[in-house]
C-alpha cells in the first residue's frame, strides 16, 4: 500500500500546477536531473563572490543549472524538510515558481520536476508590475518565491507576513550563493507591486509573491571552476493530457469551528486544478473556522444531489460530532459510496465514515481521536497522512491537506466521465 501511495503521491504531487491548461491542453513536465552536492569553491569563497549583478547575456541557463539553483531554493528530496526551512516546519508554505523564456514553471520539490503553468513570455509583464525594471525583463530565468498567508498564519497568528519574508529570504540567499558556484549573476528584487504579479502568474488565493531572483550568465568568466562545468545534462519534457474542467466536487464542513487551514489547503489545490466546487454545511450562509477565517455554505447537506459531484470531501473540526449520527451526511455517504464516487475526509472527519458504515477492510487514515470507532467498524487504521484504497481517500492531519487535494485531483483526472 506504501508503495502505491508513493507513486501516486510523486504523481500528483506534479498535478498542482496543471490548473492554468484549458481543457484537453497538453502539460510540460520537465523532470530535472539530481543536484551536484560536491561543489568546487567554498562556501567562505562564494560568500565573498556575492554581489548583485544586474546584465546578463542572452545565453540561457542549463536545465541542470536551473535544477540546481531550484535544489538550493527548496528541496530536500524524500523529506517534508527543505533546503531552506520553514518556521511552520513541515506545514512548508513556500512555493517556488520558476519563469524562463518560454513560460512559467512551478517547481515541485517532491518530485524533483518543473511542471509548465502558463505558456508564453511573462517577463515584460513581470518587469511592468517591477516598476519596469530592466533586469527582470532581460533575465533569462527568474524565480519567484511566493508563500500560502492563510498556510503560515493558522500556526502563527498575526506573524504570517513577517515570516514570509523571513523564509523568502533564506531561499533567495540560498538561490544568490548557488548561482556563484554556478557561475552566474543574480540580483533579487523586492521592487514590485505584488498583486499584478500575482495576476500575472495566476496565483490561487491567499499565494502571495515575496521575492524574486533574476539569474543569467554574465560576461565576466569566474575566477574558479563552477559547478557543473562539465554537466550536459538535459532532461526531456514529457506531456499529459489534461480536462477535468468538467469535474465538480462538494466539500462538507461543520457550522461552526471546521478547520479552515485544511479548507483553504483542499480548496487551493481543486482550485487551481480547475475543479469546480460548492461548499456544503448543515446551515447555509456564513461559517466560522477555527483560526476565524469564515467561508459562504451556499448547498444545505441535506440537499446535496449525489449525482452533482464526482467528487466528497470533509473537513475535520473538533466539533465533527455534529456529522457522526447525522442521517442526512450518513446517507449522503453511503449514497456516494455506492456509486462509486470519491470520498475524502481529513483528521476527525474520517470518523464519518466509519459511521456510514463504509470503512470494512479499507485503509483508513485519521486523527487518533477517531481511532476507535473506525477499528470498530472494521477498518485497518493507519497514521499515514494519507491512504488511499479505492474511492476512499482519507489524509490524518491539517498537514496533509495540500497533499490529500492533489491525491483527490488525480484521482478526478483518472476517473471516468
Ligand atoms: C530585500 C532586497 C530587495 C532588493 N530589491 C532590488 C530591486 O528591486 N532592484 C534591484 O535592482 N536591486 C534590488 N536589490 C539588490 C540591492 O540593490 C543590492 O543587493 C545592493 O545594492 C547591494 O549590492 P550587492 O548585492 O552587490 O552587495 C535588493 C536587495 C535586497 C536585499
Amino acid at each position: 500500500m506504501k508503495k502505491v501511495l508513493l507513486f501516486v503521491l510523486l504523481l500528483t504531487s506534479s498535478l498542482l500546477a496543471q490548473p492554468a491548461a484549458a481543457a484537453g491542453e497538453a502539460i510540460t513536465i520537465i523532470r530535472l536531473p539530481e543536484p551536484i552536492l560536491n561543489g568546487s569553491i567554498s562556501l567562505e569563497q562564494a560568500i565573498k563572490n556575492l554581489r548583485s549583478i544586474q546584465q546578463f547575456t542572452a545565453e540561457p541557463l542549463k536545465i541542470n543549472q536551473i535544477s540546481q539553483l531550484c535544489w538550493a531554493g527548496t528541496a530536500e528530496p524524500n523529506s517534508s524538510l527543505r533546503s531552506a526551512p520553514s518556521a511552520a516546519a513541515v506545514i512548508n508554505p513556500m512555493q517556488l515558481y520558476v519563469m524562463l523564456p518560454d513560460g512559467l514553471y512551478l517547481y515541485e520539490p517532491n518530485n524533483n520536476d518543473l511542471v509548465k503553468y502558463i505558456n508564453g513570455d511573462l517577463r515584460p509583464g513581470l518587469s511592468g508590475a517591477a516598476f519596469r525594471q530592466w533586469t527582470v525583463q532581460s533575465a533569462p530565468c527568474i524565480f519567484i518565491v511566493a508563500g500560502f498567508v492563510n498556510k503560515i498564519e493558522a500556526k502563527f497568528r498575526g506573524r504570517g507576513e513577517k515570516l514570509l519574508c523571513l523564509e523568502a529570504g533564506r531561499i533567495a540567499q540560498n538561490i544568490d550563493l548557488q548561482a556563484v558556484t554556478l557561475g552566474l549573476g543574480s540580483v533579487p528584487i523586492g521592487a514590485f507591486d505584488s498583486k499584478t504579479i500575482a495576476r500575472i502568474c495566476k496565483f490561487a488565493e491567499n499565494l502571495e509573491p515575496v521575492y524574486l531572483i533574476c539569474t543569467g550568465n554574465t560576461s565576466q568568466k569566474p575566477s574558479f571552476v563552477p559547478v557543473l562545468s562539465r554537466e550536459t545534462v538535459q532532461s526531456p519534457a514529457v506531456s499529459r493530457p489534461v480536462d477535468i474542467s468538467k469535474k465538480r466536487a462538494v466539500i462538507i464542513i461543520v457550522s461552526s469551528y471546521f478547520n479552515d487551514a485544511e479548507f483553504f489547503d483542499v480548496q487551493d489545490v481543486l482550485k487551481i486544478g480547475g475543479v469546480q466546487m460548492d461548499i456544503a454545511c448543515s446551515i447555509t450562509g456564513e461559517i466560522k473556522g477555527v483560526q476565524m477565517n469564515t467561508v459562504t455554505a451556499t448547498i444545505l447537506v441535506k440537499d446535496i444531489k449525489v449525482n452533482d459531484y464526482d467528487a466528497f470531501i470533509f473537513i475535520g473540526s473538533p466539533t465533527v460530532n455534529e456529522y457522526l449520527t447525522n442521517q442526512d451526511a450518513l446517507n449522503l455517504v453511503r449514497a456516494a459510496n455506492d456509486k462509486g464516487k470519491i470520498l475524502a475526509a481529513i483528521e476527525t472527519a474520517p470518523g464519518i465514515f466509519a459511521n456510514a458504515g463504509i470503512v470494512k477492510g479499507k485503509n483508513i487514515a485519521s486523527y487518533p481521536t477517531q481511532r476507535t470507532i473506525l477499528i470498530q467498524a472494521g477498518a485497518k487504521w493507519t497514521d499515514t497522512p494519507i491512504e488511499i484504497d479505492g474511492n476512499l481517500i482519507t489524509a490524518n492531519d491539517f498537514p496533509a491537506a495540500r497533499r490529500l487535494g492533489a491525491v483527490i485531483l488525480d484521482s478526478l483526472r483518472h476517473q471516468e466521465n
